[in-house]
């Protein structure tokens, strides 16, 4: 059996047989992968993309609201929504009226637009912290919270937690390998790990330990973790610990809301009541126009502030980038979070994600299987134990690879896009009841299968 408890040569099985229909129904895809590896490496933009998948690329044609639309004409309920920076839908009207009318008027200048403080004042409101900054990212945004945080305090490591993803910079990708730290991926410095702290998720002793040393500039944190390792929540209380020795050493908190924000306006910081230094947030929040943005005290911000401007003779934080906060991007902010990303319409998908979660959980009960099933908000998913993992660590000895691989392919050639399996099905703004209708369907039909 299999970690999930599902007999491996069964998932072999119709693994096998359904990537040969996935292949064989999407000539077109085929045909336009293969000219693609004459000009790019793994013949996709960037080559990771490649290694997301373990079929070949679908090429896309266009999408509309909640449906993706392959070259090959079929249309898929996207629950994947491109990672949940689609999480407005693909389109919406005001966005699109919005991007238009910027683009025709200049979408950059290097000198700010009204819009800008708009979107400021409404990432205010949302998360309770007065001061922000804009990138293209939330990996820069993470990046430049780091600098400010170092300069603050004078610290230079960072702390993150085990199974954690922030974005796509030096710092970050170390992975805990056998209670050690090794670099995640090739082309990084050798001593990339040597400014970086790694503790498990829920451990607050590990934490207080790491911290101790009055060493860490700033801990950065999802407040529920929902990448590497599917999602993992906090402990009654972690919260309030990990606050509470982070003020107690000097070290400063910030808040990853890059996918939690899909929870509602403010995300967790504002569900929770949390009490961060400061909050970075990217992907959605310009219906994937890219854009990032951090938010801070003011006394993080002191550090960014020069009333004497130009001759200010203090040293400057190194933040900054030319397209950082331009002008298309905030008008695209503007238009998602005053028109798409709304109470009701966050209300839509919170009430969607409770009928996947109901019905993955009634799918599973049906079929004798021991799995819990997440509930999320907009988002639901499988771990493949009686229990929800605590730890990085519990949810990979539960991770059945193979089995999460067959769901995709499965999935996709019944017309629902589930992208990233282990990150969990989620409802966008922009999701139907006939999306979820589509989804169960296609899921009990595999659990059917499954034996
Ligand atoms: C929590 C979190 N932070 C940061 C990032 C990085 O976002 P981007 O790749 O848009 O910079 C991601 C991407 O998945 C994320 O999930």
């Amino acid at each position: 059996m299999g970690g999930s408890g599902v007999e491996p040569a069964r998932v072999a099985a119709l693994k096998e047989r359904e990537d040969a229909a996935f292949v064989a129904a999407r000539p077109r895809s085929r045909a336009l992968w293969s000219a693609a590896q004459d000009v790019m490496p793994n013949g996709v933009p960037m080559s990771w993309l490649r290694t997301s998948y373990d079929h070949p690329p679908l090429f896309v044609e266009s999408a509309t609201g909640s449906r993706l639309r392959d070259v090959d004409g079929h249309e898929y309920a996207d629950f994947n929504i491109a990672d949940m920076s689609m999480f407005t839908g693909y389109g919406p009207p005001a966005v699109v009226a919005a991007v238009s009318r910027q683009v025709a008027l200049g979408s950059q200048y290097l000198l700010p637009t009204e819009d800008s403080i708009w979107v400021a004042g409404e990432l205010a409101r949302r998360y309770g912290l007065p001061l922000w900054q804009f990138t293209l990212a939330a990996t820069s945004a993470n990046t430049e919270v780091i600098r400010i945080a170092r300069a603050t305090t004078g610290r230079e490591k960072v702390l993150f937690f085990d199974g954690k993803y922030h974005g796509h910079f030096d710092d970050v990708l170390v992975e805990l390998e056998e209670g050690r730290l090794v670099p995640e991926e090739a082309g990084l410095p050798h001593d990339v790990t040597a400014r970086t702290l790694v503790v498990p998720f829920n451990d607050l002793d590990a934490l207080d330990q790491a911290l101790s040393g009055h060493e860490v500039a700033v801990v950065i944190i999802e407040p529920a973790l929902t990448n590497n390792v599917g999602l993992l929540l906090p402990d009654d209380g972690f919260h309030e610990g990990l606050r509470e020795v982070t003020r107690r050493t000097g070290t400063l908190l910030a808040y990853d809301e890059t996918h939690t924000q899909v929870v509602g306006p403010g995300g967790l910081t504002r569900r929770w009541s949390l009490a961060p230094d400061f909050v970075t947030v990217g992907k959605s929040i310009a219906a994937g126009i890219p854009l990032g943005a951090y938010g801070m005290t003011h006394e993080m911000a002191a550090v960014l502030q020069r009333p004497g401007g130009r001759d200010d003779d203090r040293p400057q934080v190194a933040v900054g980038g030319t397209l950082f906060g331009n002008p298309l991007s905030m008008a695209a902010a503007r238009a998602a979070m005053g028109a798409v990303l709304t109470d009701d319409a966050y209300a839509h998908s919170q009430r969607l994600g409770g009928r996947l979660a109901d019905g993955i959980s009634g799918a599973v009960a049906d079929a004798g299987l021991s799995w819990t099933t997440h509930r999320f908000w907009p988002r639901s998913g499988l771990s493949f134990s009686p229990t929800m993992p605590r730890t990085a660590a519990e949810a990979l000895a539960t991770l059945d690879v193979p089995l999460r691989r067959l769901m995709r392919v499965y999935l996709a050639n019944r017309g629902v896009w589930d992208a990233i399996v282990g990150a969990g099905p989620t409802c966008s703004v922009a999701a139907t009841d006939a999306d979820v209708d589509a989804y169960l369907a296609a899921f009990t039909e595999l659990l059917g299968e499954l034996g």
